[in-house]
């Protein structure tokens, strides 16, 4: 068996088709490739408007931006994430406030309202490993205390909550193209949605140092586009999004009934009736996760750990904001426990086979 990745990103002879037409006859910066990834992008996700930018975390920083953030305003956020998720407040010159998680990995929407200060602004849940957040209750809370909602999907691409695309669950949603995730521009890139026309306005505006019309800058904005290329791509990863996420869908069933009786590890939470993942990582959890993981790469089966460490623990958040181990206990025993199996759309089924046979020889030793 040759050696299994985590992921395993796609660029086929379509997709580089697409690059070099781009490259060859559009301009290579707001080409026309970028203006039909955005409007296939808001079509596919259900927002009326989709505006690309540079990466997940400039979105994130922009929808900030947009949102009128405020100097020193607090954006009540969830301690296990990616650290851009948090990075991007502070970007926009605001300060995170952490939640812990709860038992299906995502913010603990009952520590929330504890965390609301004269000073909070916003709430940014995240929809981790591509799980929706309980976006009705986050809703809710930011309803009564007039807080805005963005959320981070940038693990999200087709997650489904209550029918509806995550992203499209709040004033904006945010994603990552970046090349593992479950669609890619095969470079950085990132996308805001909302069904706001000012807001989509001010991102395309930021991304373009404020710029509009031609050498008038009414705002002080920034780099952040996304490249023409990457969005011509990006349009090819795009068509095949919805059959890359059923086959994400069947790999992760295949995973639960292979693995439902190994009591030593805890599955991830699965589709619930008002939940449809889309699977962006299997995370799985066990006491035993540094020896599983050592075991399995040493049978050439590759898995990652997102993340090691939670958000508030990293040296630079202990150094700004003084957080201290022992603050968010969820989080820190899912740093200490996960780790995700290879799952991307073209794994098959004797992969699938042999990763399971070997995590039951692990704990069977
Ligand atoms: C949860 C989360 N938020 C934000 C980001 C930032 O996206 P990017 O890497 O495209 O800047 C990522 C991805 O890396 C992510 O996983």
């Amino acid at each position: 068996m040759d050696v299994i990745p985590p992921a395993n990103p796609v660029f086929d002879k379509e997709m580089e088709e697409a690059a070099i037409n781009a490259l060859r006859n559009e301009r290579f910066i707001l080409g026309e490739s970028v203006d039909k990834f955005e409007e296939e992008f808001s079509r596919y996700i259900g927002t009326k408007y989709a505006v690309s930018v540079s990466s997940g975390t400039n979105a994130l920083h922009l929808a900030f931006l947009a949102a009128n953030l405020t100097v020193g305003g607090e954006v009540i956020t969830v301690a296990s994430s990616y650290i851009a998720t948090s990075n991007s407040v502070i970007h926009a010159n605001g300060t995170p406030i952490f939640c812990d998680i709860n038992d299906e990995y995502l913010i603990d929407i009952n520590q929330i309202p504890s965390k609301i200060t004269k000073r909070t602004r916003g709430i940014m849940p995240v929809h981790l490993y591509g799980y929706p957040a309980d976006m009705d209750e986050i809703n809710e809370i930011a309803q009564k205390n007039n807080l805005f909602v963005i959320e981070d999907a940038a693990q999200a691409h087709g997650a489904l909550y209550k029918g509806k695309m995550t992203g499209t669950l709040s004033e904006m949603g945010c994603f990552s193209f970046y090349s593992t995730k479950n669609m890619t521009v095969c470079g950085d890139g990132g996308m805001v949605t909302t069904n706001d026309e000012k807001t989509a306005e001010t991102i395309k505006l930021l991304r373009n140092h404020g710029q509009y019309p031609k050498d008038v800058h009414s705002m002080i904005g920034y780099t952040a586009r996304l490249n023409t290329v990457n969005a011509a791509i990006g349009r090819v990863q795009l068509k095949y999004l919805p059959k890359w996420i059923e086959e994400r869908r069947n790999i992760a069933k295949k995973y639960y009934n292979l693995l439902a009786d190994t009591k030593e590890i805890i599955l991830p939470p699965g589709d619930t009736k008002n939940k449809k993942p889309s699977y962006h990582l299997f995370e799985i959890k066990t006491k035993k996760r540094d020896e599983l993981l050592k075991f399995l790469k040493d049978n050439g089966i590759i898995c990652l750990i997102h993340y090691p460490t939670p958000i508030p623990y990293q040296p630079i958040y202990k150094k700004l904001f003084g957080y201290k181990e022992g603050s968010f206990p969820k989080s820190e025993e899912l740093s200490a426990q996960a780790m995700d199996l290879p799952l991307f759309p073209d794994l098959k089924d004797d992969q699938i086979k042999y990763t399971s046979e070997k995590i039951h020889e692990f704990f069977n030793r």
